[in-house]
């Protein structure tokens, strides 16, 4: 399958990275198109993809099209190849644009899915928030499942979850990044290099992220068995609600939503 991004930034090539480094597909069976055609080009040269001149060109090249504009660009770029679109599994990952929305501008017909990725993608690792209404048909839908499933846990929301879930997604990996920040600057205070303060950070959140999900285990179930009565690490459990740390996560969360 050729596959088109519309649009193609940061996050158009981190899809277009994960999908060459982990998803199976050739950098040669990927186009690409953006606005300013030197950057594109750099850009296509460094993932091994082709770039091309015109959204209409990439529309005839390619059976899925992603799109990766940047909100404002999304109706003026597809309005222009609209009837070109018919048949192809357009795959949107533009912020704001839900089903409703699409169906608003695109004509009767166009075969459209609403997701929100995150940037782990890159390196297969990523979540699809995905909507569960789409107008996709059954071939289109296991074709889109097939390419997205190989880098990404792809999660199908409704409509009113849709935003949420693009923000637990999309928003988190930086306020990971932090907590994974702050753990090594407290170890570096306590004397560890930098290098292996954060690799250790690093190794415990994928595993600690790879063992909730492996064993289908509760958080709370995990956080008992490591804090050991009147242990060390309850007594940072307890450091840790003081300076009210779920409280800050989630109103994190709702500043996002907001
Ligand atoms: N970054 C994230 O973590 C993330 C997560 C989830 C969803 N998203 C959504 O994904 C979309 C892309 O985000 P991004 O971070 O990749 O943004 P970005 O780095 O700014 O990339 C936007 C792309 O759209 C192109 N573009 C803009 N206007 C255009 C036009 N009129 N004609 C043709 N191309 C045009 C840009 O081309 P030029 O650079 O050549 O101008 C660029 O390739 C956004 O809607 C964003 O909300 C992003």
């Amino acid at each position: 399958m050729k596959i088109g991004f519309i649009g193609f930034g940061n996050m158009g090539q981190a899809i277009a990275r994960g999908m060459t480094a982990c998803g199976g597909v050739r950098g040669g069976d990927i186009y690409a198109f953006a606005q300013r055609q030197e950057k594109l080009k750099k850009a296509a040269a460094e993932l091994g993809v082709n770039p091309v001149g015109s959204a209409s060109e990439l529309a005839r090249s390619c059976e899925m099209i992603i799109i990766a504009l940047t909100p404002d660009a999304v109706e003026p770029v597809l309005g222009l190849i609209a009837e070109e679109l018919r048949g192809k599994i357009l795959v949107s990952i533009a912020a704001g644009y839900d089903f409703e929305r699409y169906e608003a501008f695109l004509p009767r017909g166009v075969n459209h899915i609403s997701t929100i990725p995150n940037i782990p993608i890159s390196v297969g690792a990523g979540i699809l928030a995905c909507e569960d209404r789409h107008s996709l048909t059954e071939e289109q839908y296991a074709a889109f499942e097939a390419v997205f499933g190989k880098i990404a846990l792809i999660e199908r929301v409704n409509a009113a979850q849709f935003s949420i879930a693009g923000t637990l997604g999309g928003c988190t990996p930086a306020y990971t990044a932090m907590y994974v920040e702050a753990l090594a600057d407290a170890a570096v205070k306590h004397g560890m290099s930098r290098k292996a303060s954060y690799r250790i950070a690093e190794q415990m959140m994928i595993g600690t992220g790879k063992l909730l999900l492996e064993k289908d285990m509760h958080p709370a179930e995990l956080k008992d068995l490591v804090c050991s009565p009147g242990g060390t690490t309850i007594k940072g459990v307890a450091a840790l609600e003081n300076k009210g740390f779920r409280g800050a996560v989630i109103r994190a969360i709702d500043a996002a939503e907001e």
